[in-house]
C-alpha cells in the first residue's frame, strides 16, 4: 500500500478509514475487524465523533498491537488555546489508553464570522499542539479545515508548521489552490469525505468515467483523489465497499480523465465553510 512521507519523516498510509457516523459500539467491532482484515491500518476520528470509546474497545477486541495501527484524532471547537488543548488530547489519549497519536489535527480553525481575534486564538491553539508534539504525544499535527489564510496567519508565529491538513476535497471541490500551497509548503492535503459523503456517487459525469474504467464510481474518486497524493479518508461500514474502496491501485486516470473531474463543479458534501462557520453545539 502507497505511504505518504510527512515533513518530519512519519509515514501515513495513503487510504485509512473515517469512522464519523460510526458511534455504535458493536457495529463499530465489526467495522474495525473487516477493515484491518481488506488492509486498513489508518482510523480516522475526533473528539467531537463521540466514538472514541467504541474505537478504542473496537481496537482492542481485534488485539491489533499499537504499532500496528495509525490513530489520528482531533480536538474539539471547545478546547482551543494553549492549556485547553493540551487537557483535551490528555483525555483522549485515555480514552484510547495509549501514550501516543499517531496524527492530532485541530478540527475547525476558529471562526472569523465569531471571533475578531480569530488569529490569536489559533495561533495559541497551534502553540499548545507543538507542545504535544515536543512531548512526544503526537508524532505528527496538523489541522483540518484550514484555507491558505489561516494557514499563513499561524506561519507568522509557529515554531513548527502543520504537517496535514485535513479539508473537504472530493470531484466537486478539487481544492487545487489549497494542494499547490500545501505542495509547496510540504503540508500534506488529507482528504475528508473523499466520497462527498455519499452525494457524489450519481454525478453522470462520474459515472461515464468509471463505465469506461469498468471501476465503481467511488474507486474513481478515490482514484482521483491518490493522483492529487492527497491521503483519502473513506467512511462505509460495509466490507463489500471497504475492499472496493481500498482497490484502487491497479488503475490510473490519464490527464484527460483527471482534467474532467477537475472540472465537476460542486455536486455534493459536507460543504460548510470554515470562515462562515457560526459554531457548532
Ligand atoms: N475534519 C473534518 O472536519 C471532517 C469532515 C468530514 C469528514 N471527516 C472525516 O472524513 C471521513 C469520510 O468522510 P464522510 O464520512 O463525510 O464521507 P465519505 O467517506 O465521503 O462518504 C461516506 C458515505 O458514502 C458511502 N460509501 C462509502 N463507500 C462507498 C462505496 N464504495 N459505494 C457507495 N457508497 C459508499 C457510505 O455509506 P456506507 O457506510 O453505508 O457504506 C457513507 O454514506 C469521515 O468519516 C471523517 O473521519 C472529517
Amino acid at each position: 500500500m502507497n505511504q505518504v512521507k510527512l515533513i518530519n519523516g512519519v509515514e501515513l498510509p495513503q487510504i485509512g478509514l473515517g469512522t464519523w457516523q460510526i458511534t455504535d459500539r458493536s457495529q463499530m467491532v465489526e467495522v474495525v475487524s473487516n477493515a484491518y482484515d481488506v488492509g486498513y491500518r489508518l482510523f480516522d476520528t475526533a473528539a467531537a465523533y463521540s466514538n472514541e470509546i467504541a474505537l478504542s474497545k473496537a481496537i482492542t477486541e481485534k488485539g491489533i498491537a499499537r504499532e500496528a495501527y495509525i490513530l489520528s484524532d482531533k480536538v474539539w471547537n471547545t478546547s482551543r488555546g494553549y492549556r485547553a488543548v493540551q487537557e483535551a488530547c490528555h483525555k483522549s489519549l485515555k480514552k484510547f489508553k495509549t501514550d501516543y497519536f499517531d496524527l492530532y489535527l485541530i478540527h475547525w480553525p476558529a471562526s472569523m464570522k465569531l471571533y475578531p481575534d480569530w488569529e490569536e486564538i489559533n495561533e495559541d491553539t497551534w502553540r499548545g499542539m507543538e507542545q504535544l508534539y515536543k512531548d512526544g504525544l503526537a508524532k505528527a499535527i496538523g489541522v483540518c479545515n484550514f484555507k491558505i489564510h489561516h494557514l499563513e496567519s499561524l506561519k507568522k508565529t509557529a515554531e513548527i508548521m502543520p504537517m496535514v491538513d485535513q479539508v473537504e476535497l472530493h470531484p466537486g471541490l478539487n481544492q487545487n489552490e489549497l494542494l499547490e500551497y500545501c505542495k509547496v509548503n510540504d503540508i500534506v492535503v488529507e482528504a475528508s469525505s473523499p466520497l462527498g459523503n455519499g452525494q457524489i456517487l450519481n454525478n453522470e459525469n462520474l459515472q461515464m468515467i468509471a463505465e469506461n474504467k469498468k471501476k465503481t464510481v467511488a474507486q474513481v474518486c478515490l482514484r482521483w483523489g491518490l493522483q492529487k497524493g492527497s491521503i483519502l479518508i473513506p467512511k462505509t461500514t460495509n466490507v463489500g465497499r471497504m475492499q472496493e474502496n481500498f482497490d484502487i491501485f491497479n488503475f490510473s486516470l490519464d490527464k484527460k480523465e483527471m482534467d474532467a473531474i477537475d472540472k465537476i463543479s460542486y455536486c455534493g458534501g459536507i460543504g460548510i465553510d470554515s470562515d462562515e462557520v457560526e459554531e457548532f453545539g
